[in-house]
């Protein structure tokens, strides 16, 4: 498994989740519990990016029409948000979060 490195874990705060282009990819990294947990950042539905959206209980709300998905499982939990996100492995390598593209 082959890892890339995103952002150092002093830029992801609870409230704040951290966006990022990887691989042509959007990313958010959002901090839960003291895990870091790296999704596909784009919503399903049309186009707003999650880690911009209201974040609560392990759960992050579209900023644009308010679908919600739990942040630990990528599973959309109120529509519209139509599918369930990808949700990619991290680890912390020396305070960098990296991710793999290998989808869990
Ligand atoms: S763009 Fe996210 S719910 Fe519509």
């Amino acid at each position: 498994m082959s890892w890339i490195a995103v952002c150092d874990v002093s830029q992801v705060q609870e409230d704040f989740p951290f966006s990022a282009k990887v691989n042509d990819n959007e990313i958010g990294i959002f901090l839960v519990d003291e895990q870091y947990y790296a999704l596909e950042d784009i919503c399903p539905h049309a186009y707003a990016l999650l880690s911009q959206g209201f974040v609560e209980d392990g759960k992050v709300e579209c900023p644009l029409h308010e679908a919600i998905f739990d942040i630990k499982t990528g599973k959309c939990l109120r529509e519209p948000g139509s599918r369930d996100l990808k949700i990619y492995p991290t680890r912390i390598n020396e305070n960098r979060i990296e991710i793999s593209f290998i989808e869990e």
